[in-house]
């Protein structure tokens, strides 16, 4: 039946945990996602793939991503892919629809940090136009390795909007997707 995207609901914090368990497995704590369920900071979105099994619709949780909304800075906290569904678009589909959900909630800026080996996040961070703001010495704690701060200044400027539709609309032709439910 293919993927469907929706805003985070209570039941989705189990499947959560268990993509963060294995996409970001030295997070110490691990997230809560009970917990940003009731957090009003927090904008989580996830994505199923959907099947027909033989009692009816079945859905697995392959990804979720979300940010934190403060003082007009959309804080990116999280991306993650289930591996065996990774380089098929998904990750590209949920930023999208995060960088759509934060511009709808009046967003003036995104930000993130990211390891600084992480190259295939940082690869599609700057394929949405990200640039590097400054760098977090040591940040992360399992293995003293640095942050990299990456942030689209103006999220909500017509010149960055335009690209961001562009972007979308050869992430849908290449992979024939037509779930951005979260646009503009
Ligand atoms: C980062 C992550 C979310 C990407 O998800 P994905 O579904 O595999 O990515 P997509 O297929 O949508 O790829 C989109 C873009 O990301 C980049 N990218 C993704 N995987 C890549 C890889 N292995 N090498 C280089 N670039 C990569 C590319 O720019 C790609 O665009 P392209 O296809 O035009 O080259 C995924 O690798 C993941 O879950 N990683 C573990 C969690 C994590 O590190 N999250 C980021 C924390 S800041």
């Amino acid at each position: 039946m293919g993927y469907k995207v929706r805003i985070m609901q209570q039941e989705d914090a189990l499947q959560m945990a268990e993509i963060a368990m294995d996409a970001f497995p030295t997070a110490q704590p691990p997230t809560n996602y009970q917990r940003e369920f009731r957090n009003p900071l927090a904008h989580y979105i996830v994505v199923f793939d959907t099947a027909v099994g033989d009692d009816g619709p079945v859905q697995y949780m392959v990804g979720y991503g979300g940010f934190w909304l403060m003082a007009g800075e959309a804080h990116i906290v999280d991306i993650a892919v289930r591996q065996t569904y990774r380089r098929r678009g998904l990750g590209e589909l949920l930023l999208v629809c995060l960088l759509d959900l934060a511009v709808a909630l009046n967003s003036l800026k995104a930000t993130l940090e990211v390891r600084a080996s992480n190259a295939p996040a940082i690869a599609l961070y700057e394929k949405y136009g990200f640039v590097l703001e400054g760098r977090r010495r040591r940040y992360y704690l399992d293995n003293n390795e640095d942050a990299l701060i990456m942030t689209v200044p103006d999220i909500c400027l017509d010149e960055y909007l335009r690209r961001l539709d562009e972007l979308k609309t050869r992430h849908a032709a290449r992979w024939g997707f037509k779930l951005y439910p979260l646009a503009r």
